[in-house]
Formats: C-alpha cells, structure tokens, sequence
C-alpha cells in the first residue's frame, strides 16, 4: 500500500499540474544562479527559465551526455528532459514520473523532441538491469518514501560506470542518511553544497513565482504556495539561508 507521503507528493503534483498545465511552466525546481562570469548561452525563448535550465546544466554538466542513452528520474513537466536534449544532445532520452497529469502536459508539450514520457515510480524502474549510461534526478527525491530502494533501482538500471547526476535538498539532520542511502550504492565522484547558488536563484525568481501563485491559485492557498515555491522571505527560503535545509548536487558512479 502507497505511504501517506508518497500519496501526499501525488496528489499535489496532480494539483499543480492541473493549475499550471495550461501554462508555459515546464520547471519546478527551485534553480541555481552560477558564480559571477559563467553565463550559460541561451536561445531567447529559454532565457525566461534560466535560472531552472542553470540547474539542470550545472547537474547534467559535470558528465558528457552527448551521445548516451539517458533516463531522467521525476521529469516533471519537462522542461530539462527538453533542455539536455537541445543542448547536451544525448543519443536517446527517456522521462518518468510518477504524475500522469505530468506526463499528458509532456508528451503534448515536447512531442517534436522525440523523448520518450513514461509513468513510473522511481523506487521501482520499470527498466531492464543496465539499461543506461546516465540517470538525472533534479530536486524530486525527497519526496520519495523509500529514498534507499529508489538509489537501489537507479543503480539496478545503470550499465556499469554509468553515472547518477543527482540534485536535491535536505533538513541539515537528514543529510547522514542521505549519505548512506548513497553509500550502500555508489562510489561519489563529486559532491558540492550548491545553497547559495539555488538562494541567489531563489532572489532571481521571487516576483515572477510570487505573480503566478497569485494569479493561479485560490488566495486561502497563497502562504503555502509561496513558501513551497521558495519565494524570498518564506519558511522554506529561510531555512536555507539559516542553514536548516543545505541543497546538494552529486556524480555518482556504478561501480564497474
Ligand atoms: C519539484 S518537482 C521536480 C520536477 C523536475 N525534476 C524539475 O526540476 O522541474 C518533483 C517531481 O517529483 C515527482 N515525484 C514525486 N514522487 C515520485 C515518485 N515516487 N516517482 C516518480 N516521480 C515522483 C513529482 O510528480 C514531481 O514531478
């Protein structure tokens, strides 16, 4: 039977890809903001989802995917399974995610790109062992209720070698266990606190994410919205600022 919390994120998602699918919002993440002098080049229809594109370049940047087989983890609406495809040009891309309303908003939304959306639980890879070179997996797995069984099946479905390029956030308390979930699996090839990185985002993006909680959803809802979006000033973008919550990006390697 589904836990309470992985019946929570479902849900949720499901609501907010009801509010917001008719909308360009192809990101749910909260972004990062790179160091003074390392602009990424954009095509302009990009430019209004930098700061999340930056994410994804920064995770998906530190391995080459030119020319891999690559499955993304909890795609959401797809906006960086259609960025690495443009711009890091993998031999094929698959997407999962638990969210079928996600999914629906992909496969209309990205058809031209030839990516294959998929429903899918990312504690159980509906794929055969050693399937792909590369797994990306940006802020999502923290919603999963099993996070050991979900690094387990990652590793189930990665050919030897193959890299798990994984970004995500976690309470200061929770991050030992973070570390063995990881640990039991992979061989950690790098691993950088990116906080003020995704802080600095959060500054970029604070009035346009505050605009559109307002204008999508019912104003009883406004406090909880904004503070899940991570606008400035709210508990969430607090407790990074104050350390509580420290966000990381991982390559994590296979072992042969
Ligand atoms: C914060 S969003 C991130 C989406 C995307 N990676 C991005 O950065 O735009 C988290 C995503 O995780 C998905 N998710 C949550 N639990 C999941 C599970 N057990 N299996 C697959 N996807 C899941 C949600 O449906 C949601 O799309």
């Amino acid at each position: 039977m589904p836990s309470f919390r992985q019946t929570f994120w479902k849900y949720w998602y499901q609501y907010l890809s009801g509010r917001i699918g008719t909308d360009a919002v192809t990101f749910l993440n909260y972004g990062y903001w790179p160091p003074e002098g390392e602009t990424l080049p954009l095509d302009a229809q990009d430019e209004i989802n930098r700061p999340a594109i930056q994410l994804y370049n920064y995770v998906a940047g530190t391995w080459p995917l030119s020319g891999k087989n690559v499955l993304e983890v909890s795609c959401g609406h797809g906006g960086g399974a259609s960025f690495l495809t443009r711009y890091h040009h993998p031999a094929s891309y698959t997407a999962i995610d638990q969210n079928p309303k996600a999914i629906d908003f992909c496969q209309k939304t990205h058809a031209p790109l030839n990516i294959n959306f998929r429903i899918g639980d990312a504690q159980a890879l509906d794929f055969p062992e050693n399937s792909f070179d590369a797994v990306i997996n940006v802020e999502a797995s923290h919603c999963y209720p099993d996070q050991g069984a979900f690094f387990a099946s990652v590793k189930r479905v990665l050919k030897p070698g193959g890299r798990l390029l994984h970004a995500d956030f976690r309470p200061r308390d929770e991050l030992s266990q973070w570390d063995n979930d990881i640990s039991a699996n992979f061989q950690i090839a790098s691993k950088t606190d990116i906080t003020p990185h995704v802080i600095r985002a959060l500054q970029h993006t604070s009035n346009r994410i505050r605009d559109l909680v307002h204008q999508l959803t019912p104003k009883v809802l406004h406090p909880a919205m904004e503070a899940f979006a991570g606008v400035e000033g709210s508990s969430i973008y607090n407790s990074f600022v104050n350390g509580e919550r420290v966000y990381q990006s991982f390559q994590l390697v296979k072992p042969a």
